[in-house]
């Protein structure tokens, strides 16, 4: 079990004591706006330098927060994050999300990379999570033991709207749809996407529902958005790499950059 109480006067310690209303979570190759805070409380916290947080991340880059302000705002801002694929339990997977609630936390803005299912789903597509399949956890109790919790709702309407309005102002095209979490490690093959794409699933990713079900639980409004990075496996004849990812996580960046700044802009107070 993570220390959270530990970990959160850790943090408030290195980053000062004042609330962050609004969390950022930046997915695979997504972690550029890190370097957009402003007036950062700290150098950047790696999640091993808290106690009991394992570091994360391919090739020894391991999580990190930056506090500090974006648009005006208080944001506390995390670059990577940790998988189940990576081997990491649930309540280390969600750790991060329940940090950012201790340092309060309201909003959750969770990004992360995906592989196109739906037709024109090209890499370089950005989609609003709409609604997830948790294809990833065994049963909500897994998070709230005892608790019977509903995840009708997850995805706020509110920040749904506010996002879909600063795309159109900004002119990004910014799609809508379901997110099909997979556990992996293993990129789906071409009969499990024809099987997501039945169930209903726009793209497939390896993180954020266990994030968002946590988030939920503790009354974060979140909002979810998703750079499909790839073609997901049988829909274009090429294999996958996680190069290919992180490639085009790095060239999709600056739209990215400048509607998650416009976001966290008209947020309400
Ligand atoms: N499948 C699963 N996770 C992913 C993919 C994919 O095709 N692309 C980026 N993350």
């Amino acid at each position: 079990m993570v220390d959270l109480r530990g970990a959160a006067a850790f943090l408030k310690e290195r980053l000062g004591g004042d609330p962050f209303p609004v969390a950022l979570v930046l997915g695979s190759g997504l972690g550029g706006l890190i370097d957009a805070v402003e007036h950062p409380l700290s150098r950047a916290v790696s999640f091993d330098e808290v106690e009991g947080f394992p570091a994360s991340g391919f090739a020894g880059h391991s999580g990190r927060w930056v506090g500090g302000m974006l648009e005006g705002r208080r944001v506390l801002v995390q670059a990577g994050r940790y998988h189940l694929y990576e081997g990491h339990p649930l309540d280390v997977v969600c750790a991060p999300v329940r940090l950012a609630a201790a340092l309060g936390a309201r909003t959750l803005v969770l990004t992360n990379a995906s592989g196109g299912i739906r037709p024109g789903f090209a890499p370089g597509t950005l989609m609003l999570l709409e609604n997830h399949l948790d294809l990833m956890t065994r049963s909500a109790l897994d998070y709230a033991p005892g608790g019977m919790p509903s995840a009708a709702g997850l995805w706020d309407d509110r920040l749904l709207g506010i996002a879909s309005s600063c795309a159109a102002e900004l002119g990004i095209p910014l799609e809508r749809g379901v997110y099909a979490g997979m556990r992996g490690p293993s990129y789906e093959t071409p009969a499990e996407i024809r099987m997501l794409s039945r169930l209903g699933a726009d793209v497939v990713g390896m993180s954020t529902v266990p994030e968002a079900i946590a988030a939920r639980e503790l009354g974060l409004h979140c909002l979810g958005l998703s750079l499909v990075t790839n073609h997901a496996a049988g829909i274009v004849s090429a294999p996958l790499a996680h190069a290919d990812v992180i490639e085009a996580g790095k060239k999709a960046a600056p739209a990215l950059g400048r509607l998650l700044r416009a976001i966290v802009r008209s947020l309400p107070e």
